[in-house]
């Protein structure tokens, strides 16, 4: 099944181009967020792991990052039934220990409510630094000398409370035209097809990732090896 992971990025930009404040961008944002989840298993995605706030974004205005907070709890709060109903996992992967305690509860409640769902897994990323998570596996290496790709992946994983190995990414996404990874999933997109879009987050939905997946498929992946005549 494939891995998808997506940095959903131009929520600002979008909502000012309208005149709006960039808050109305990240409500969008967040309707966006419920298309792809809906449209993803039946494009033979297995897994999405969404950006949804990074370690960084600490430094954005204080007021701009409650806003965020509030839109997670509340997708959390309103979406959880659904994602049980559409057989949906949800993992929460990055630092805990910085976010409220409502948004920790509402994290863990929808984990728990939803570990039994085996169509689609859905990892959201909150407070997220790869270069963290990798320092942290690192750390957690140095009692095991005998280190291995396999078991980092594994310390990985659990540095991240994603349980489970880090997943390899198959198609990473970028929307809104920028073209880079932001300290994003970076030992999982070792081979990640890279796929950058300039539509804004808010504008993109089922038809934008449906051809975003149409032209992964389209791509030949070799893994550093030379093509195979088919
Ligand atoms: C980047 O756009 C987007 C974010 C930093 C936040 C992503 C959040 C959402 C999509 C909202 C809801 C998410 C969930 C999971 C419910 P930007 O603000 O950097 O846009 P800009 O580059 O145009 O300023």
């Amino acid at each position: 099944m494939t891995h998808v992971a997506i940095i959903m990025d131009g929520n600002g930009r979008w909502a000012t181009a309208r005149g709006r404040p960039r808050e109305f961008g990240h409500r969008q944002g967040a309707e966006s967020v419920r298309h792809v989840v809906e449209a993803a298993p039946d494009l033979g995605i297995g897994t999405v792991t969404l950006y949804a706030f990074s370690s960084d974004n600490w430094h954005r205005p204080a007021a701009e990052v409650t806003v965020l907070m509030k839109l997670f709890r509340r997708y959390l709060k309103s979406e959880t039934a659904e994602l049980v109903r559409n057989g949906v996992r949800l993992r929460v992967v990055g630092r805990r220990d910085r976010l409220d305690q409502q948004l920790v509860r509402a994290i863990e409640r929808s984990e728990e409510a939803t570990s039994g769902g085996t169509r689609l897994l859905l990892r959201l990323a909150v407070d997220y630094s790869a270069r963290d998570l990798l320092v942290e596996a690192v750390r957690r290496a140095a009692t095991a000398p005998d280190v291995e790709r396999n078991s980092l992946a594994n310390l990985l994983g659990q540095a991240m409370h994603g349980g489970g190995p880090a997943p390899d990414v198959d198609l990473l996404i970028r929307t809104g035209g920028e073209q880079r990874l932001s300290d994003f999933l970076l030992w999982e997109c070792a081979y990640a097809e890279l796929y950058f879009t300039p539509v804004m987050w808010p504008d993109f939905g089922a038809a934008e990732l449906a051809e975003a997946v149409r032209e992964f498929r389209s791509r030949h992946r070799r893994y550093g090896r030379v093509a195979v005549a088919s």
